[in-house]
């Protein structure tokens, strides 16, 4: 079968999976809100239904499945989706994004299933900048996580850091250090107006040229480690005294030309772009005709993709939030907790 393209030859390679929409974080820029429009329970794809439909796209060309959510690791038994995804066998890569509170209770069954890597989401390393951004009081509980991952055996974990001023900024080298002793590493992600970022703001972003050129004060220069752009979205560098880091650049230098992910939201909306506004409904085909059509329906949809969204947003001349928190509300598959990051 031959590798699915979209309009600009981009292949279907990433397909990210949220699991769930639900948290147990509320970060400021992904979950401001007080009350949220939540998907239906019993709308969720089952296990066996996402990893048929994994197993019919393999032949198009996905060899990258990463599980988000919302948090991924609410998702009840979820070490059995990675054990069906794991036995599957065409996939190259089967990896899971997380806040790392339920690792103490998950990293061993995670491993054993299969899981090959980890990616952790902190922002900061001090306990009441941590209840700040996320109101809630957890900072020794993603510390604990990382250190559940480790111990089972992971490694090449990668630690998430989204940078925004006057909230965060400071602690780029503590990261770096704090990365450096835990053998993981750190990308700093600038701040995107994505979904819930109803908050965001253009003066609250830290562009990655600021970032390289203060990590680079610090740590005696920086050099790009590889210049080719590939499907990527961090850029990786080598500080002068030899730490790699990564750098996500997705608000000030888009990567949309090299995009190949494809997103499934937990109640089965086909989702071609972070910033597309709206998804396509795969569940009911799924459930009327099964997998291979719904994966051929999913080709479809991507044969025809022309999505670049966030070069689009690049562009414009006055940039906010892209949705407000009554349209994120009537539309809550607008969110980044549910269409996963
Ligand atoms: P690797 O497989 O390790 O390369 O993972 P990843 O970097 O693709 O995944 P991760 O879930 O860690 O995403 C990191 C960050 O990349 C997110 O916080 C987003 O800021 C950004 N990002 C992820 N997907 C997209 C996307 O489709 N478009 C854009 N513009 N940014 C994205
Ligand atoms: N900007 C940048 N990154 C974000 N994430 C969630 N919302 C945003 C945003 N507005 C990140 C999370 C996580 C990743 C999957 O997405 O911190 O690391
Ligand atoms: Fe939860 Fe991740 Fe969103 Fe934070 S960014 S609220 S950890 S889904």
């Amino acid at each position: 079968m031959p590798q699915a393209l979209d309009l600009h030859r981009r292949p279907l390679r990433n397909l990210r999976l949220s699991v769930t929409d639900r948290c147990n974080l509320r970060c400021g820029y992904c979950m401001p809100e007080e009350r949220y429009t939540w998907l239906e329970r019993s709308e969720l794809l089952t296990f066996e239904e996402s990893a048929a439909l994994v197993s019919e796209l393999v032949p198009h060309g996905v060899e990258k499945v990463r599980l988000t959510g919302g948090e991924p690791l609410l998702r009840r038994d979820i070490d059995q989706l990675v054990r069906s995804l794991r036995a599957q066998g065409g996939l190259r890569d089967l990896a899971l994004t997380t806040n790392g509170l339920r690792l103490p209770d998950l990293a061993a069954a995670l491993r054993d299933a299969g899981l090959d890597r980890l990616t952790v989401s902190l922002d900061t390393l001090r306990a009441d900048r941590f209840l700040e951004l996320t109101r809630r009081d957890e900072l020794a509980g993603a510390l604990r996580g990382l250190d559940a991952a480790a111990a089972a055996g992971f490694t090449g974990t990668k630690l998430n850091v989204v940078v925004m001023r006057g909230a965060n900024d400071d602690e780029l080298v503590d990261m770096l250090d704090f990365a450096r002793e835990r053998d993981l590493e750190v990308r700093f992600i600038e701040y995107m107006d994505v979904g819930g970022a109803t908050r965001w703001d253009m003066s609250r972003v830290v562009p990655a040229t600021e970032i390289i050129e203060r990590v680079g004060a610090a740590r005696g220069g920086v050099t790009p480690e590889d210049l080719k752009r590939t499907a990527a979205p961090a850029d990786r560098y080598l500080t002068g005294d030899g730490q790699r880091f990564g750098v996500i650049a997705s608000t000030t230098r888009p990567f949309c030309g090299s995009c190949d992910r494809a997103r499934l939201t937990a109640d089965g909306q086909f989702i071609t772009c972070l910033y597309a506004r709206s998804g396509t409904a795969i569940a009911p085909l799924l459930r009327a005709r099964g997998a291979a059509a719904a994966a051929e329906r999913i080709v479809d949809l991507w044969t025809g993709r022309t999505d670049r969204g966030a070069e689009e947003r690049a562009s414009l001349d006055s940039r906010a939030a892209l949705a407000g928190p009554g349209e994120l509300q009537r539309e809550p598959h607008l969110e980044m907790h549910t269409r996963g990051g």
